[in-house]
């Protein structure tokens, strides 16, 4: 089988296995009250490429350990973190944030539900990732770590920060520093969480997971340039999302600051950065490189 099938049907069995996940790990639509969980669904379930459990899976395999409770720990992490990632998704698109009406092919959860119904979606996503880490049958101390990793990435000094800094730089003209900073706190700092779940449940020693943070850090960045160059190349069809909405929304992006090429140029060269980091890993790392140029080509 060749290189690219090979990866191919990796991603299949992965993606397929984040489903199922997600499945078992939410509550079912039928749980009360039902409009909110069945809110719940509608944001995590249905369209996302799922970047970041499938990173959390790659970064998994980095260990030799096959045991059940590494694979529980590695569920728990791709659900926790695609609950936090949707979550963020859901408040990013409220009015008094982005204000889009189109996710992921879909109407956004406040135009197919109500305002308070997102707010509370998002709420409860958060709420319920720590939940299923806690509740994972692992080792306390993989528990405890993952915790952890997750509050500090989805809080004041990671995502949350990086959202609040995007909201107040709006019709500003941020410096380079600045804008690779929001970048990664408001989305780099989830995509690194995600290879350090990984590393987490694969029980990695403190020097592998430094190899796992230089290539996360870059692939984090990357995400966020190319997420900028597809709002401002790609059609509202292909993106799942409004096109243009940088734009609208007078946002600082790498496009707007730095212009296209360079935008281009400095997302192939982090994913070489992030591929280069994982040298010492050799043939087990081959998930990773091969997410690395799928999040930097998406869209091509
Ligand atoms: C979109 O993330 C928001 C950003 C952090 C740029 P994704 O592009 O991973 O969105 P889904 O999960 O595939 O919908
Ligand atoms: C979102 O950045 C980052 C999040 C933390 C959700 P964007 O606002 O550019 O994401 P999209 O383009 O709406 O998906
Ligand atoms: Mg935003
Ligand atoms: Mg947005
Ligand atoms: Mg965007």
């Amino acid at each position: 089988m060749s290189s690219v099938d090979l990866f191919q049907e990796w991603l299949t069995s992965h993606s397929a296995r984040t489903e199922a996940a997600l499945e078992v790990l939410l509550d079912s639509a039928q749980t009360n009250p039902l409009r909110l969980h069945e809110a719940m669904r509608y944001a995590a379930q249905g369209g996302g490429k799922r970047i970041r459990p499938l990173l959390v899976y790659a970064a998994g395999q980095l260990g030799n350990d096959q045991s059940t409770s590494k694979k529980i720990a590695l569920d728990a992490g791709a659900v926790a973190i695609e609950c936090i990632h949707a979550y963020s998704l859901v408040h990013d698109d409220m009015p008094c944030m982005d204000d889009d009406d189109l996710r992921r092919g879909r109407p956004t959860v406040h135009k197919a539900y109500d305002e308070a119904t997102a707010l509370l979606v998002g709420d409860a996503l958060q709420t319920r990732a720590f939940e299923i880490l806690a509740n994972a049958k692992c080792g306390a101390d993989v528990r405890l770590s993952m915790i952890s990793a997750l509050a500090s990435a989805s809080g004041s000094r990671g995502m949350a920060g990086g959202q609040a800094i995007d909201l107040e730089s709006v019709g500003k003209k941020l410096d380079l520093a600045g804008l690779k900073q929001m970048h990664a706190m408001k989305t780099g700092a989830l995509l690194s969480c995600a290879v350090q779940l990984g590393g987490i449940a694969a029980d990695l020693n403190a020097i592998q997971m430094t190899h796992l943070q230089d290539y996360s850090q870059a692939l984090g960045l990357a995400f966020q340039i190319v997420d900028d160059v597809l709002d401002a190349t790609a059609d509202s069809q292909t993106l799942g999302k409004t096109a243009g909405k940088d734009a609208i929304n007078d946002k600082p992006t790498y496009v707007t600051l730095m212009g296209l090429d360079y935008a281009q140029k400095t997302a192939q060269e982090l994913q070489e950065t992030a591929i280069a980091s994982l040298d010492s890993f050799g043939s087990k790392a081959q998930a990773l490189k091969d997410l690395a140029f799928l999040v930097v080509n998406r869209g091509k």
